[in-house]
């Protein structure tokens, strides 16, 4: 999922904790380019409740409606043109500013003569229903109940119908009289699928990019992709290394393990579980690490991190300095060599490890700890990541660690989902009128129809190293399908996460497998462009008759 501030990435900020927050959004974080780009912010008058009939949402909200914020680029807008609207996702719309400038967004505008807008999800950025009574009593459970997939589609469809954009008041650019076409990618790319499905009548198309339209509780596929595509002696060391970790843990040697966490220098550190999802933090994982991993490559190198292949060559370089650790947990493992384990524990303490503060304990919740109930509960968090995490139990199921079973992984098998699923009962204690499910309501998310999903006018781009992959389309376990104009399914094969969302605006300067998918995007974007009169005359004379 992620492309967004500077000032998140690696260089500054610490895991956990009150930064959690942070390294949460960090899953989807690409952009170590510029600081976002400051925008005129426009707020549109926003309903609180799509489904006033539904008792899921308990008595009316204190407030009918709310300012949602939008941010717009009219630089390429020629009267008459479409409006590319990119949903924020799990973040503010700021965030997504470069994608208005020189990005997918921009790209299309540029071809088309459209009008870019992103749109800031609610409860993301400062964008927040009944926000008085959040500002007093915090993100607590009550006051979340407003942030479901279902609501948030219905904002992007509502929002299309009664828009008045600033400094083009005298024209009605209002859907379904112009056509809307939705891009979001990963999050917001399920969403782009889900509402060009439920609002086809407003919502024109939509290209929803490492649209992570099938969720699951655990989702051990995060690291296929990684064993798969990673330097090879890298991925086989650390397997390695697992595989005799959970020997130690299996055969309860408390002694082996006390070891093992001290070479890695996290002694501190009771739950052997938390060690195992601190040393996996340079890989990554569905939910939050405070580096950048496999998720956070991209072809721009203006936008993403190698970071994961620094981690690679460290833990397999041939400098012999740690070598003799290799050898020190031998005698629990009937004399085999832990191979590189000297040189990961050492990545570990100089590259992870100093994201804890200095003073505060590695076993905290704001280092390295995940077990203390009261943080998790905390309500002010209002940089989306608790927005992110209460989504994630409520019904999108995202936040859920699970090693893989029955085959090598690359995080320790002690963790299992309910070792995360512990933060969701801890952070959202039951509310007066809302209440988070044991586990997530993933059909509340799944059916929209998941990895079957499909619509007229709705694009779907995947990538091939994409650690999301198996939740998009294009997952090993999907469903093929054609590609037309009509409904493009197009694989970047050597792409990342939602890849095409970046850009250069100048796309001939683009590498070769990145122009073609915007070459397309054109293509397509531009063919539906050339239907909409008929579609229009369709829709309106189907209404009257
Ligand atoms: C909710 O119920 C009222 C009264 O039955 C009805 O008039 C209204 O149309 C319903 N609203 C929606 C959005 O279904
Ligand atoms: C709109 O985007 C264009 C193309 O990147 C850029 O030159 C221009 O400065 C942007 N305008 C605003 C107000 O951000
Ligand atoms: C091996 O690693 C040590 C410790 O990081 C470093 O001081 C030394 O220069 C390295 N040796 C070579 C040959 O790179
Ligand atoms: C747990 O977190 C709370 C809130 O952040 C903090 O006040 C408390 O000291 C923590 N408890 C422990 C044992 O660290
Ligand atoms: C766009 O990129 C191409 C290839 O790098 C370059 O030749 C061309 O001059 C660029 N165009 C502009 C307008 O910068
Ligand atoms: C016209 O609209 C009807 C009803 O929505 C639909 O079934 C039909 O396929 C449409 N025809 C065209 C040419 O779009």
């Amino acid at each position: 999922m992620r492309t967004l501030f500077l000032s998140l990435l690696a260089t500054s900020c610490s895991v956990l904790g009150q930064d959690l927050s942070r390294s949460i959004l960090e899953r989807k974080l690409i952009s170590r380019q510029s600081p976002a780009p400051t925008f005129n912010t426009f707020s549109f008058n926003q309903i609180t409740n799509h489904f006033p009939n539904d008792t899921f949402y308990g008595p009316p909200p204190t407030s009918a409606t709310f300012p949602q914020n939008y941010i717009l680029n009219d630089t390429f807008y020629r009267p008459g043109g479409p409006i590319f609207l990119l949903d924020s996702g799990e973040t503010s719309a700021s965030s997504r500013g470069s994608f208005l400038l020189t990005g997918v967004i921009a790209e299309l505008a540029q071809a088309t003569g459209g009008m870019g807008i992103i749109i800031e999800h609610r409860y993301y950025g400062t964008t927040f229903p009944e926000s008085e009574l959040i500002a007093a009593e915090g993100l607590t459970t009550d006051n979340l109940r407003w942030l479901t997939t279902e609501q948030s589609i219905a904002d992007f469809a509502y929002f299309a119908q009664h828009v008045s954009v600033p400094g083009h008041e005298d024209e009605d650019l209002t859907a379904p009289g112009r056509p809307w076409i939705m891009y979001g990618g990963s999050l917001a790319g399920a969403e782009t699928a889900f509402t060009v499905k439920e609002f086809g009548d407003v919502i024109y198309g939509g290209i929803s990019s490492s649209g992570t339209v099938k969720v699951f509780t655990g989702y051990p596929q995060w690291y296929y992709t990684i064993q798969e595509n990673a330097p090879q002696d890298c991925v086989q060391s650390i397997e390695d290394i697992v595989d005799k970790m959970d020997f130690l843990i299996n055969t309860k040697n408390t002694a082996a393990l006390a070891e093992l966490k001290t070479i890695f220098g996290l002694e501190a550190v009771q739950d052997i579980r938390d060690v195992a999802l601190t040393i996996a933090f340079p890989i990554g994982n569905p939910f939050f690490y405070p580096t950048n991993s496999w998720q956070e490559l991209n072809w721009d190198p203006n936008v993403g991190s190698d970071d994961f292949f620094l981690f690679c060559d460290a833990v397999t370089s041939a400098n012999k300095t740690f070598s003799a650790v290799d050898s020190q947990l031998s005698k629990f493992t009937g004399g085999a060599v832990w191979t590189n384990l000297g040189n990961y524990a050492n990545y570990i303490k100089t590259k992870i490890i100093p994201f804890c503060p200095p003073g505060v304990s590695l076993d905290s919740n704001e280092c390295f700890g995940t077990h203390n109930a009261t943080a998790w509960a905390d309500p002010n968090d209002f940089s989306g990541n608790r927005a992110y995490l209460y989504q994630s139990c409520l019904e999108a199921g995202q936040f859920s660690q699970g090693a893989p079973l029955g085959r090598r992984t690359l995080l320790s098998r002690s963790i299992q989902t309910d070792y995360s699923e512990r933060w969701c009962k801890w952070g959202f204690p039951a509310g007066k009128f809302n209440t988070v499910p044991a586990t997530p309501a993933l059909e509340r998310w799944n059916k929209y129809g998941a990895l079957h999903i499909q619509a007229d006018r709705l694009a779907q781009v995947d990538g091939g190293i994409d650690p999301w992959q198996y939740a998009c389309v294009h997952s090993p376990d999907g469903f093929p399908r054609e590609d037309t104009l009509l409904r493009p399914y197009y694989l970047i094969k050597q792409g990342g996460h939602h890849w095409d969302e970046n850009g250069l605006l100048n796309i001939s300067a683009e590498p070769d497998f990145i122009q073609a998918i915007h070459d397309y995007e054109i293509k397509f974007v531009k063919s539906w462009l050339a239907d909409f009169p008929k579609w229009r005359a369709n829709q309106t004379q189907t209404r009257s008759s």
